[in-house]
């Protein structure tokens, strides 16, 4: 063999190895985007279950303020007397004041009124050193009282306090602030009575100070701050089946929600009944957490508002009521009102009552969700009569629809042949299903139809047992199966456009579902692996998918390997996303195909466990959390060696 031919059989063989080596390296096209990411890609989906909002997020203390519970008394108690006596009376004012009708009359003297206890929602978390503000609505027909107010801790002892002197027949709201001596995680607040007369109380309220933005009649700001840290592009509330109602009376009214707090009409909470092995009689719905403040709370954290509304529909798994079309008008006057509400000039009467609550920018909303897990000839039936509305008075505002309760069922295939007839734009899509539906589906998009509607996948997580079930846990096998699934959500972003985990809180004292995204209790609130994972999409969403391939299929679960990738315009850096499902490490190797120059290193984050059955706590937080480190990546060609488990999120600069 000349010289000259072994040196071309060099050549064809090193072409060779390149080529078989190609078929191992997933290959990114940098220069060319896919489609945009949506801003809206990675939000958040609010419902008031699981202690959600009273007892959740709103910080409010006291529980059962107004005396509106079924029970008028429920939460309270007069220590160490009976109630049945003759100095404490529940009174209603139906006639008068029909969406606050109750409150209570106190009789103060010698033998008068002994003190009055409210144990909070489970306890009160106080912490020492942080202001509370005490404020209640008082008469005194007669004579002349002064009430003292005390936060006491679980042994009695007070670690804080101060008096109001209410005075004259007028009801007036009277408010003192002071501060903790102590730390307490089951505190009381405790109101004596002192003098002589007779005192009539009403919305009796205990706020730290301390809330989000310092604001009164506030939200909880550790809670805030961990859907803050998010960057959720869009905030969904309130819900879920709380939008339905167990009956329509029950239903979520916006109206009910807006204007001053002591004229919000409480109702029983769905969720108060819904599980017999999970019963909470206790759980109300004061809407001190309303409408407005959702738009305020998604204004605070760049969040999109989205609200989702009755269609004239209650939850099909209860009653199933409907209103009959011909008065359905309501319903739909409801959606017009909100986006006057909303976005209306203050001359108008919906925008004249968001200025007079203290926002008279407008909220610019943009999305209307009608109906939550609607299903069958029904919802389409009233469906019809929203769509005309919005579409002739508000075309400006995109409609959400629902195709029901859970993809690919007979309900979902009948919903998606209407939703076609309507040309719907956007759709709301739920899955709870186990971790292996999660891995199986990370493709579930890439054969979608193009020519339908947008997806919003607004209701998902992986349930470790099934759905519904009690013992469900917020492990890291649920999490890495939605961040694998969440792989296919990205690289479909032509027509993925909006997600949302859900539930997004519980209680951990008083919660009806599991999984949930993020838990707390009085004192403390930790986001789960779950968590983590949604935080990593969104704060690593990038604007434009890219094109990613090995062997020219996109990444769904060969050899156990998901991933998407993406470019940020405003970062100028590539974004990728692998998830190892293997119980043991990978070498990955990738090729960016690009004219440009790239960094010789990136910054990469991980989320792994090496225990699928590990989660967060209390106690432990960060158990699974993110951890971040600058890497050599050597230019275009990387190879990468994946953690067990894991998901890893590469960031690249482009020059
Ligand atoms: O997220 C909990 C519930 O699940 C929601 O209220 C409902 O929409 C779904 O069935």
């Amino acid at each position: 063999m000349t010289k000259r031919l072994l040196m071309l059989c060099a050549v064809a063989l090193m072409a060779c190895r390149a080529a078989v080596a190609a078929d191992d390296v997933a290959v990114i096209d940098v220069d060319n985007s896919k489609a945009p990411i949506a801003p809206t890609m990675y939000g958040l989906f609010f419902e008031d279950i699981n202690f959600g909002a009273d007892g959740g997020l709103y910080a409010e203390l006291v529980k059962n303020r107004s005396f509106e519970f079924d029970n008028p008394m429920m939460g309270w108690t007069v220590e160490g007397h009976n109630r049945n006596s003759f100095n404490l009376f529940v009174l209603n004012r139906e006639k008068t004041n029909p969406d606050n009708p109750r409150y209570i009359r106190v009789i103060v003297g010698p033998e008068g009124c002994r003190p009055l206890v409210n144990n909070g929602f489970r306890g009160m978390g106080i912490k020492e050193g942080n202001g509370y503000r005490f404020s209640v609505w008082a008469a005194v027909p007669e004579g002349d009282v002064n009430l003292k107010v005390e936060i006491v801790d679980d042994k009695g002892n007070t670690i804080g306090g101060s008096s109001v002197k209410p005075s004259g027949k007028e009801w007036k709201r009277y408010q003192t602030v002071f501060n903790s001596s102590d730390t307490n995680t089951n505190a009381s607040l405790r109101v004596s009575f002192e003098g002589n007369g007779i005192v009539e109380l009403d919305m009796i309220s205990l706020f730290p100070t301390d809330t989000w933005k310092g604001r009164e009649n506030g939200l909880r700001a550790d809670i805030v701050q961990l859907l803050a840290d998010m960057k959720p592009g869009f905030l969904r509330f309130p819900g879920g089946c709380i939008v339905e109602g167990r009956t329509l009376a029950q239903r979520y009214q916006w109206k009910k929600t807006v204007g001053p707090v002591e004229n919000r009409k409480l109702i029983i909470n769905r969720w108060n009944t819904e599980f017999a092995h999970k019963l909470t009689p206790d759980y109300y719905q004061s809407f001190g957490l309303g409408f407005y403040e959702y738009f305020l709370l998604s204004e605070d954290i760049g969040a999109e508002p989205l609200p989702i509304l009755n269609c004239g529909m209650a939850c099909q798994y209860n009653t199933g009521e409907l209103v009959p079309l011909d008065e359905i008008d309501t319903y739909v006057q409801d959606a017009l009102d909100l986006i006057e509400f909303a976005n209306g000039s203050t001359d108008t009467e919906w925008g004249a009552l968001r200025a007079s609550m203290g926002h008279p920018e407008p909220f610019n909303l943009k999305y209307i969700g009608i109906g939550n897990e609607q299903w069958g000839p029904q919802f389409f039936e009233r469906y019809a009569f929203f769509e005309k509305a919005l579409m002739e008075k508000h075309p400006e505002i995109i409609i959400v629809s629902t195709a029901g309760p859970s993809v690919d069922t007979d309900l979902f295939y009948y919903a998606q042949e209407q939703l076609k007839k309507y040309n719907a734009p956007i759709v709301d899509e739920h899955f709870y299903r186990s971790p292996e539906w999660f891995f199986e589906n990370a493709a579930r998009y890439d054969e979608y139809d193009r020519d339908g509607y947008i997806v919003f996948a607004g209701e998902y997580a992986a349930q470790s047992v099934a759905q519904g079930n009690p013992n469900n846990k917020n492990n890291w096998l649920t999490a890495l199966s939605e961040a694998a699934f969440m792989t296919g959500l990205e690289r479909n972003a032509d027509i993925v456009q909006l997600s949302s985990y859900a539930p997004l809180l519980a209680n951990a004292d008083a919660w009806q579902w599991s999984p949930d995204l993020i838990w707390f209790n009085n004192m403390e609130s930790y986001g789960t692996p779950n968590y983590y994972v949604q935080k990593l999409y969104a704060t690593n969403r990038g604007t434009e998918v890219l094109n990613m391939s090995l062997a020219g299929t996109p990444l769904t679960g060969q050899d156990g390997i998901y991933a998407t990738a993406a470019y940020d315009e405003q970062a100028g850096e590539i974004i990728i996303k692998i998830v190892n499902r293997n119980a043991e490490q990978k070498e990955f190797g990738m090729e960016l195909k690009s004219k440009r120059k790239v960094a010789n290193t990136a910054r990469k984050i991980v989320l792994a466990s090496s225990d699928l059955e590990s989660m967060n706590s209390f106690d432990k937080p960060q158990n699974i959390a993110p951890v971040e480190s600058e890497i050599k990546t050597g230019g275009k060609k990387i190879n990468l060696t994946l953690d067990a488990q894991s998901m890893t999120i590469l960031r690249i600069r482009k020059n």
